[in-house]
Formats: structure tokens, C-alpha cells, sequence
């Protein structure tokens, strides 16, 4: 029997939704304040991009700066959420989300920062084996991070950087790279591979790797392996420590909902913990907090993946996340997962609907169709001028990216978008396309 995608539908199903009441908990852009025509909210499908501001937000970042004004430098111990011991209160939240040990996870820097530190860790290249694995569709950053540590070790190591780069590609034909095609490029290739680094969840596709599978395919092969998690953390189910992966990097400005350019996150496993010899740029915030004070010119690193951090964290952008982390936690990421699987599968049958109607140009779906296998978002290839219908959503209260050529990525985020949202959303693109 096919699933009823019809509009009564959409609204029994937000009026049965255990998390409706979180909506409530953000503001939504005015469609008219983001390009659109006409009142009301918009329908805000980017929380792949820059999640939706908490109402709370506000009130905490302010009371940060009052506690500022009134205490000063005694702040560290007398504000409210006293900002000597900030970042160990994020620990509880971060592990939730990412499926780790509190002593396995970090907020500091931006991503791209935390990944140039940990592979500083975690990739030490040789002569014979330097090559890093990454997805041929990387996000650009991660291109330019790992290429910059190929060129950085190759000047002192003197192997050829131009070699050093494994590209993973899907199959002609296909948008997705299969697990099997990873395995087997890893094993190929495995005496000169150094550092596998993948996305969790690919940004342009939606494609939520088998993190276990290639975490554990490669650690048997003595290779490093990393994972980008900035569309993965606060949006799939994630199990670090168990999956066991050296290191992860995630941003806190998508689905973790703190802020453009928000403190990011890092993990290292438990297992490279407390260990003085290990590889590391430091700074006095890694350092154990017991002699941290006593301001001596030795490191001693502190035993949690503290010991990557390497200053004192900036408090106004902590604070963004310590609320964010809040909400997740009452929420819960396996609730927030289980709406989100039904939330984007509705979105797939409502493709589905219009892409049944006589004579109506077919949307395609970038993004693979097992749920297992990708997270909230959905990225659509829209026939003809993708450009205009991309235009013409937005004037009609739609936010969605667009990427060239053809790609409109659509992610219904389970904390604040609605099945009706997702209802809207379909109605409009069958106008629009
Ligand atoms: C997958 C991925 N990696 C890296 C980055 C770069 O992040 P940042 O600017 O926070 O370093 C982004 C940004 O969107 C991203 O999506």
C-alpha cells in the first residue's frame, strides 16, 4: 500500500510529533525577511547550512555579559555558569550527540582548525606511506586541509604531494560511492595510505557512510582514520566510541543550532588518551588542569582530549552551545532521529507523488534512497533552469540551497520543521518545477 502523503496527513502527523513543542523553541525567519513574498514564516530547509537561533540564545548570551559587567575577572568563578569550568559542562552534552565518552570529546576552534590539529596527531606520513583518502566530493576545506598537510610533510619527508591524494568516486552512473568501492580502493591502495578522512554525512549528496564499516576495514590496516562530522553531528545516530575512529571534527552552526561560525567540536579516542609522548600542537587550556595554574614551562596533558585544546575558550561562543546542547539533550538524538527518518521519507513520497503526474519534469534525488544511508537532507536535481525554479521557490517562502549545476539540497530538521512544512514545501516545488 503506498503511504498517504495528502495534507491531513502532514498535520495529524505534527499534532501526534513528541517533539512538536521544540519548534516553538527557535525563531523562524519571516519568509519576507529572506526573499519570499507574502506573510508568515518561511519554510527554512538549510539547517544543513546554518541552524535555526534558539529562543534562549539570547537570554543566556546576554546574562554572560551582564555577569561580565558585574564580576569581571572574578566571572571565572562567580558567574552563573562560572567560565573557569565552561567547557567541561559542554562534555555531557557533546558525548549525547555524538556517541562518546564525556573524556572523549572537546569544544574549541572551528572545524577546520580541529582538523589541521588532529591530524597533526594523526597523520604521520612516510616516505612509503602518505597518501590520505578523502571523497572525491569533499567540502572544499577539507580538500585544502588535507592537501596543505600533504605538501607540509612532503617538503620535509620528500615524497611527491601530487600523489599523495586518493580520491573516492562513485561508479559512472551512480551518485552514491558503495561500501564495497570504498573497502576495496582502501585495501588496494592500503601499504601507502596513511589517513583515511571521509565525511560523515557527504554534504552535496546526503550520503551517511557505514562509519563502523570503514572505521574498523581500515584500522585493521594500521591506517588512521578520521571523520568529518559537520553534517553528521545533531543529525544522524552516531556511536564514536563503539565505532572507534582515531579522531572526529564536527561545526556547531548546522544542525547543533549555535551560531554562524559557532565553537566547534572534536573526539579523540579514549584509547590515545593520557599518553605525554603523543604527537601534538599544545597550549596551556590541554593542559592537566591539576598544574595548569602552577604556570610551570612543561606540558603535561591533560588525560581527556582536552589535551588538544590549546586556549582558554571564548565564553560568547560557548554559550550559544551549552543552550543548544540543552535542548538536545531533552530532546534526545534517538528521538530526534526516528521523527527525522519519517520526516524525510514523507519529503521522498511526496517526490514520488509528482514525480507520477502525467507529463511532469522528473526530480531527481541525488541522495540514496536507504534510509540507513543518509541523514535528514535530501538533495534534489531539478530539471531545466534549476537556477529560476531555485529563484522562484525562494520568492514563494522557500530556503533550500542551491548548488551549480542543478542540486537543491532540502533538509527537514526534526527539532523545528514540521510535516506540514514538508507538505508546503512539495505543493510549491510541483508549482514551481
Ligand atoms: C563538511 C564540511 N567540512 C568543513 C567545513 C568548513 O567548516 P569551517 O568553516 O567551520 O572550518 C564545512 C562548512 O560548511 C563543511 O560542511
Amino acid at each position: 500500500m503506498r503511504p498517504r502523503t495528502d495534507e491531513a496527513f502532514a498535520l495529524e502527523q505534527d499534532q501526534a510529533d513528541p517533539l512538536r513543542a521544540f519548534r516553538d523553541e527557535f525563531h523562524v525567519p519571516a519568509a519576507a525577511d529572506v526573499g519570499g513574498e507574502g506573510a508568515g514564516p518561511a519554510l527554512y530547509f538549510v539547517g544543513n547550512s546554518l541552524g535555526l537561533m534558539p529562543r534562549a540564545t539570547r537570554a543566556a548570551l546576554a546574562q554572560e555579559l551582564d555577569d561580565w559587567a558585574r564580576f569581571g575577572v572574578e566571572g571565572h568563578f562567580h558567574a552563573k555558569h562560572p567560565w573557569y569550568p565552561y567547557h567541561e559542562a559542554l562534555r555531557a552534552g557533546l558525548a549525547h550527540v555524538v556517541g562518546a565518552t564525556e573524556r572523549e570529546v572537546v569544544a574549541m576552534n572551528s572545524l577546520t582548525v580541529n582538523l589541521h590539529l588532529l591530524m597533526v596527531s594523526f597523520y604521520r606520513p612516510t616516505r612509503e606511506r602518505y597518501k590520505i583518502v578523502i571523497e572525491d566530493t569533499a567540502f572544499p576545506s577539507d580538500s585544502y586541509a588535507v592537501l596543505s598537510q600533504l605538501d607540509f610533510h612532503a617538503r620535509a619527508l620528500g615524497f611527491d604531494p601530487a600523489r599523495g591524494l586518493i580520491r573516492l568516486k562513485p561508479r559512472a552512473g551512480e551518485a552514491s560511492i558503495r561500501t564495497d568501492d570504498i573497502l576495496a580502493a582502501i585495501d588496494r591502495e592500503h601499504a601507502t595510505i596513511a589517513l583515511v578522512m571521509l565525511g560523515g554525512v557527504n554534504y552535496l549528496t546526503g550520503q551517511l557512510f557505514d562509519l563502523r564499516a570503514i572505521t574498523t576495514f581500515t584500522r585493521e590496516r594500521g591506517i588512521a582514520v578520521g571523520w568529518d562530522l559537520a553534517h553528521a553531528a545533531g543529525n544522524v545516530s552516531l556511536r564514536l566510541h563503539e565505532d572507534g575512529p582515531d579522531f572526529a571534527a564536527w561545526c556547531s552552526y548546522k544542525y547543533l543550532n549555535s551560531g554562524p561560525g559557532a565553537l566547534a567540536g572534536a573526539f579523540v579516542h579514549e584509547r590515545h588518551l593520557g599518553d605525554a609522548t603523543f604527537p601534538r600542537f599544545a597550549g596551556w587550556w590541554g593542559n592537566d588542569p591539576a598544574t595548569r595554574f602552577t604556570m610551570t614551562p612543561d606540558f603535561i596533558p591533560s588525560a581527556t582530549a582536552d589535551a588538544w585544546s590549546l586556549s582558554n575558550p571564548p565564553i560568547l561562543a560557548a554559550c550559544p552551545l551549552r543552550v543548544s546542547l540543552d535542548i538536545f539533550t531533552r530532546a534526545s538524538m534517538p528521538a530526534l532521529r526516528a521523527k527525522s527518518l519519517r520526516l524525510t521519507a514523507y519529503l521522498e513520497s511526496l517526490l514520488a507523488d509528482l514525480n507520477a503526474r502525467p507529463g511532469h519534469a522528473r526530480v531527481g534525488v541525488l541522495t540514496p534512497t536507504d534510509p540507513a544511508q543518509r541523514g535528514c537532507q535530501l538533495s534534489l536535481l531539478l530539471p531545466g533552469d534549476a537556477r529560476a525554479a531555485h529563484k522562484a521557490l525562494q520568492r514563494r517562502g522557500v530556503v533550500a540551497d542551491y548548488r551549480e549545476p542543478s542540486v537543491v539540497r532540502v533538509a527537514p530538521v526534526p527539532l523545528y520543521n514540521t510535516f506540514h512544512d514538508v507538505w508546503r514545501f512539495a505543493s510549491i516545488l510541483g508549482e514551481v518545477v
